[in-house]
C-alpha cells in the first residue's frame, strides 16, 4: 500500500511557480529516491510535503487520507524532514541536538531513551561524540547528526534532502548505508539526491526535471536508463 500519494502537486514562491504538477507514490516500507539536477524542485517538493510551503494545487495523501496539517502536526503524524544543509545547532552538544529532535515525544522519556539508543546503534560515531559540540564535527558527522535528529521523533516517513552534498565518496557511502539500515528497521524513506549512486539501493526512483517527475521506475531500471546515465553519470 502507498503510504504517500502525491498527485499533480503544485507549489512555488510568491507568484513564481516551481512545481508544475508533481506525481509520485511511495509504498509503505520502501526506500524511494527523488533524483534531479540543481533547481529541479526537489527541496521545494520536500518542503511542501513537510508543510513548510503551501501547496497551490493537486493533492497529497498520507496513510490514505488527505494531508493538510501544520508542520508540527505532520511531524506528530510521522512525517519528518532532514533538511538540506544539515542545520545542526553548532554550539549545542551532539546529545543536546538529538534531544531537540525528540521535542514532539519529550513527555515519553522511555521512548526518547529508546530512540537515542537506536540512533547510537545506527551511528556509533555519534555516541563517541555525544558530549562534543556539533560545530566541531566533520561534515559527514554533522550529516549523521541531522539524520539521527530526525530519527529521534520516531518517523514513519523520513524525508532526507541531499544527504550526500559536499561529502567524500566514502562518507557518502556510509551515509547511504545508514539510510538503508534505517529503512530496514521499518521506516519508509524518500531521499532527494543528485548522486545517482544511491539508485543501487532504491526500491523506487523518480527523476525530476523542471518541476515535474519525468521518469518513474525501480532503482536498477532507472540507473540503467540512458537519459539518467547521460545527465547524472556523464556516460
Ligand atoms: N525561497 C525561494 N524564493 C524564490 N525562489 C526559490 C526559493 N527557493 C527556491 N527557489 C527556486 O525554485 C526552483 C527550485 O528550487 P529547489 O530548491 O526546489 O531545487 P532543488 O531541486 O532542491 O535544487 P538543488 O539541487 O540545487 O538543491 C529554483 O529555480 C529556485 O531558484
Ligand atoms: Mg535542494
Amino acid at each position: 500500500m502507498a503510504l504517500l500519494e502525491v498527485e499533480n502537486l503544485r507549489a512555488g514562491y510568491g507568484s513564481v511557480p516551481v512545481l508544475h504538477g508533481v506525481s509520485l507514490n511511495v509504498e509503505e516500507g520502501s526506500n524511494a529516491v527523488l533524483l534531479g539536477l540543481n533547481g529541479a524542485g526537489k527541496s521545494t517538493t520536500l518542503m511542501t510535503l513537510a508543510g513548510l510551503l503551501p501547496a497551490t494545487g493537486g493533492e497529497i495523501r498520507y496513510d490514505g487520507k488527505p494531508l493538510t496539517g501544520s508542520p508540527g502536526a505532520r511531524v506528530r503524524a510521522g512525517i519528518v524532514l532532514v533538511p538540506e544543509g544539515r542545520l545542526v545547532f553548532p554550539a549545542l552538544t551532539v546529545k543536546q541536538n538529538l534531544r531537540l529532535g525528540a521535542w514532539t515525544i519529550r513527555r515519553d522519556a522511555r521512548r526518547v531513551r529508546r530512540n537515542l539508543q537506536e540512533v547510537y546503534q545506527i551511528f556509533p560515531r555519534l555516541e563517541e561524540r555525544a558530549d562534543q559540540t556539533a560545530g566541531t564535527l566533520s561534515g559527514g558527522e554533522q550529516q549523521m547528526l541531522a539524520i539521527g535528529r530526525g530519527m529521534m521523533s520516531s518517523p514513519r516517513l523520513l524525508l532526507i534532502d541531499e544527504a550526500s552534498l559536499g561529502l567524500s565518496p566514502k562518507l557518502t557511502e556510509q551515509v547511504f548505508a545508514a539510510v538503508k539500515l534505517i529503512n530496514q528497521r521499518g521506516v519508509t524513506v524518500l531521499m532527494v539526491e543528485q548522486n545517482a549512486g544511491v539508485l543501487a539501493q532504491a526500491d523506487t526512483a523518480f527523476v525530476m526535471q523542471q518541476g515535474r517527475v519525468t521518469i518513474t521506475g525501480s532503482g536498477s531500471e532507472t540507473l540503467a536508463d540512458d537519459v539518467v546515465r547521460a545527465a547524472y553519470l556523464g556516460v
